[in-house]
Formats: C-alpha cells, structure tokens, sequence
C-alpha cells in the first residue's frame, strides 16, 4: 500500500489492478484506515485519468451485490444528486414504464435536507418496501416497475470510502465522488441512465462548472462500464415543484400524473423521460411523453404498481393525509420574490421531524411545507409565501430555519432557466 500511496502521490496513473488491490484491501480491513486516508488525499491532489476513475468505480461495484437484471427489458434508471423537493422518481418511474422501458430499482432512504424515494412511497398506506428477490423481478416484468428499499449490499467499498473521506477533507474530488455515485449505480444493474446532476444553492455542486466536470465525469465512467448514459444538468436555486415533504410530496407527483401542469416538476420528469428512452434506444418524442401524463396513462401505471406493493389506489382518491396543524408564513414586504434559501426549506423540513438527522430516525411522513410563490412571483405584504404543515415537533426550529429563506425585493429579474445543459 505505501508503493500505492507513492505512486498517486507523484501523478503515476494506476493500473486496474491497483485499484482493485486497493479496493478489496478496504473492504477486508486488511489497509489500515490511515494508509487509505494518505491515498484519498493523494487522490484529492493528484486527481484520476477517465480510465482510472472508471476502474476504481467498476471495482468499487464489484466489492458487493451486483444486481441481476439480466431477466428484464430495457432497464432505466435515473439518479438524482439530491433536491428538496425532488420527487421526479415518483413521476418518472411509472411514466417510463408507460413507454416500455423496466425500471427495477433498490432506492436509499433519504439523510440530512433531501428526501429519499423510498420514505416518499412509505407515506401511501401499507406500501411494502421489502419484496423478495424473485417477487422484485416478477413485479419488474409484469407491471414494468418496482422499486424497494435497498436490501442488497450494494457497493460495500463506497461505505468505508465515503466514512474515511467524511473525516479527512477529501469528500470534495470529483473522481472519488464520481466513482461514489456511479458504483451503486453500476451494482444497481440498469442498462440505461439519466443522470440529473442539481445545480445551485440546495444543491451539492453549487456553480456550473463543477456540476459540468462531474457530470461528465459520471458519464464517462458509465460508458467506460458498458451503460448507455445520459446527464442533464438542472436548477436547485429553489425546491422543486411546491410541496417539499413525504406524503405531501406523493400528492404532488399523482397532480403531475394525472396531467396537472406543475411546471417545473413537469417539465423535468419530460425531459429525463426522454433522456434516458433515447439512451435505452426507445424513440418517444417529449409530446407522445406528455401524452402519456395527460390521459392517464402513466397514472394508472403509477395505480398499478403501488397496487402490487400492497396498497390500494382508492386510498389515494383524496390524496393522502398532511399533519394536522398549519402555520402560514407571510410576505413581508412587496415586490419580487429573489430568491429562496433551498437548503432552509430542506433543513426546516427535517426539523419538523420529516427528514432524518441520524440514520436510525423514524419519519414523521405528513409533514411539510408548500411553497404559495416561486422565485419570479410578485408578491404583496401579507400574501402568504408558505404553509408549514406540522404536528408541533421542531416547529419553533424549523420557523427560525425559514425566518429569512425568502428574499423579497426590486432588482430586475432574470427568470431561472431549468435545464442548462445535456451531456451524451
Ligand atoms: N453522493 C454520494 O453518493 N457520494 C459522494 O461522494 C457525494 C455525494
């Protein structure tokens, strides 16, 4: 390992084989913490070539479970590197399974300011997360989707990794974020992805230039591995859509299913459609994608597969049931809303007891806010710009957390674009 260590350290490219050397000797315990911390800031420094980023990743995915999608046609998935507010999965996954592609997908459970899908379908009542191997599969070839908490023990390597960069500065380098990101993806087992890269200031890449380098950065690796890749990079300046919260989340996506335009949230769960259909070599042009939103297609698909998890469809007639308080947060002044503090809202929501702080926290899934204005919005003192829904846990937190997520003034206004770029 000291040669290993040497050689990052002088810009020496690794050969595949070091990098898997590295990897198992992670995963076994036989490197030492320190000596796999001097090769993470090695790395920080010295960076990796396309071909050393895709090795480490490919054996990354192979330190654990490997998916077998083998049995299924036309796998796709969609990653996400996390919004408030993003429940894009919950549209997307039933409308591409409306366009005949599969997607099978073990999906995390959501830490810190965004949610995660799985937490999102536990709010529908008696959704089983935990499916066996055979009955996944099964539902995967007869309703085209199913997705489950993540039983597998899917790219172990990432784990150690990521615990050790965490601690050491080195969580901030794109070939070992990359390599993070795409060896779950990989040992996922999806032939064809979309990758929705956020940027701004809820998200993880807060300018364009780094969203662009890792971006490519994942598509490369994923190509190098034999997927069909697509990324897009989008806006995370504001939450997405105006629910941010579980079940007020699901709400949200059924509206979008049933064809209601919700814009943003809409226009993104078109686009990555597309994307990723085109990656997969299905043609569907963006107007037959929202054919499918606007005559019901996608959300009897959406009925279909909860069904097959254990709920019923009729319990999602009325939408489903908020926490029963509410607090209204109003405008102060009047003029344009500017801008709004994503992560605020992200983190308000957590405080409410909707997002987990430690891993072991049980979710209170009908909290959440809605968002009454976008950025853009001409607003009057006193319009209401948001409605906490809470059940008085961390209210008091989280209103502090929102006190000035909105700023409202007179500057000129540019409107936020959604997409800013596609990269194939
Ligand atoms: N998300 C991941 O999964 N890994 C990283 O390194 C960063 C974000």
């Amino acid at each position: 390992m000291i040669e290993l260590i040497l050689k990052k350290r002088h810009g020496i490219e690794h050969s595949r084989e070091d990098l898997e050397q590295i990897i198992s000797g992670s995963v076994s315990g036989d490197i030492p913490d320190y000596q796999l911390s001097a090769w993470l800031m090695a790395t920080c420094f010295q960076g990796m070539s396309p071909q050393e980023t895709a090795d480490l990743t490919n054996a990354m995915a192979q330190s654990g479970d490997m998916l077998d999608l083998s049995a299924l046609n036309n796998t796709v998935d969609k990653h996400s590197t996390g919004g408030v507010g993003d429940k894009t999965s919950l549209v997307l996954a039933p409308l591409l399974a409306a366009c005949g592609a599969t997607v099978a997908k073990m999906s995390g459970r959501g830490l810190g300011h965004t949610g995660g899908t799985v937490d999102k379908l536990e709010s529908i009542p008696n959704f089983k997360s935990e499916l066996s191997d055979d009955a996944f599969i099964r539902q995967a070839q007869s309703v085209g989707v199913v997705i489950t908490g993540q039983s597998k023990d899917l790219a172990p390597a990432d784990g150690k990794l990521y615990g050790l960069r965490d601690v050491t500065g080195t969580v901030e380098s794109m070939p070992l974020i990359a390599s993070s990101i795409m060896s779950k993806k990989l040992a996922s087992g999806a032939k064809s992805m979309v990758l929705d890269v956020k940027v701004g200031t809820g998200a993880f890449m807060k300018n364009l230039d780094d969203a662009r380098e890792l971006a490519k950065a994942m598509v490369d690796t994923g190509k190098r591995n034999g997927r069909n890749m697509r990324a897009i990079i989008s806006d995370m300046n504001q939450p997405l859509g105006f629910a941010i919260g579980n079940a007020s989340e699901v709400n949200e996506a059924i509206a979008c299913l049933k064809g209601e335009n919700i814009p943003d949230l809409r226009e993104l769960s078109i686009v990555l459609a597309y994307e990723v259909l085109d990656a997969a070599g299905i043609s569907k042009s963006k107007e037959e994608i929202a054919t499918l939103l606007d005559n019901g297609t996608a959300f009897e698909k959406f009925i279909a597969w909860v069904e097959a998890q254990g709920s019923s469809g009729s319990s999602l007639e009325n939408g489903l049931e908020l926490a029963g308080q509410t607090h209204v947060i109003k405008a102060k002044s009047s003029g344009t809303l500017q801008s709004i503090d994503t992560l605020a809202v992200g983190n308000a929501v957590k405080l409410l007891g909707g997002g987990r702080q430690q891993k072991t926290d049980i979710l209170d899934l009908g909290v959440g806010i809605h968002l009454h204005a976008k950025v853009g919005s001409e607003l009057s003192k006193g319009d209401v710009l948001m409605e906490v829904f809470h059940n008085s846990k961390g209210l008091e937190a989280a209103l502090n957390s929102l006190e000035s997520a909105c700023v409202i003034g007179d500057a000129s206004f540019a409107e936020l674009p959604l997409v800013y770029e596609r990269l194939s």
